[in-house]
């Protein structure tokens, strides 16, 4: 049984995401053991405290620098026996410690379609405007695996989502949600519980079930 963590920041929807892809049943080999977010006041605890999941507070304040909370959220995931990170709107970067201690076990959601949109400061509403601007007709999420290159790790799974004529940020980010990072990110937890991952360089080979 994979112990999985869910690292946010904020509202939680993909949190929620996962919850209910659990209820439904669909993490037959994984199960949540601890939300671990970044701040106090995130929506995502008060989630986790529903589901009667664990929820813990690594508030990025209390620290000098991500490599401090990094190196203080790694030792609790050992401690936590955990198996599988799930950065769910986690809005920090974590740095090399983490990645070393859990290679190709830490995945993350990112909306939009890599390698378009991604990278240092494309986070949240940012990425939806940056793609509006662009004027691209099609956008989407990706799930990929994180490695030390920011949205560059191996990608597991994307979804394309179109965009339509008067769309705002707020609107888009709903779509992509909705249609694309809702349905993609516990797929790929599911995936990865099953052991049908396999990571060749670039390339993330899925076995069939
Ligand atoms: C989601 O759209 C997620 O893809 C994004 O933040 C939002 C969090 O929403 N993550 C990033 O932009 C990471 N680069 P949620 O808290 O409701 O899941």
């Amino acid at each position: 049984m994979v112990r999985i963590a869910v690292l946010v920041s904020g509202g939680g929807t993909n949190l929620q995401a996962l919850i209910d892809a659990q209820n439904r049943g669909e993490f037959k080999d994984g199960t949540i053991a601890a939300v671990i977010s970044s701040s106090p006041d995130a929506f995502a605890l008060e989630r986790a405290k529903r589901a009667g999941i664990p929820g813990y507070v690594i508030n990025r304040r209390d620290y000098a620098s991500n490599q401090e909370l990094t190196l203080v959220l790694t030792r609790q995931l050992r401690e936590l026996d955990i198996g599988l990170v799930v950065l769910a709107g986690f809005m920090y970067i974590l740095t090399s410690e983490l990645i070393d201690a859990y290679p190709n076990a830490i995945i993350n959601v990112h909306p939009a379609l890599i390698p378009s949109f991604c990278g240092e400061g494309f986070y949240g509403l940012h990425v939806h405007e940056a793609a509006l601007s662009y004027g691209v007709k099609v956008t989407g999420a990706t799930v990929h695996f994180v490695s030390e290159d920011c949205d560059g790790g191996p990608i597991i799974l994307q979804r394309a989502v179109p965009i339509q004529e008067g769309d705002t940020p707020e609107v888009l980010q709903c779509r992509v949600m909705e249609q694309a990072e809702w349905r993609i990110l516990p797929e790929a937890v599911s995936l990865f519980c099953q052991s049908r991952l396999r990571v060749e360089g670039r390339i993330v080979h899925i076995s069939p079930a």
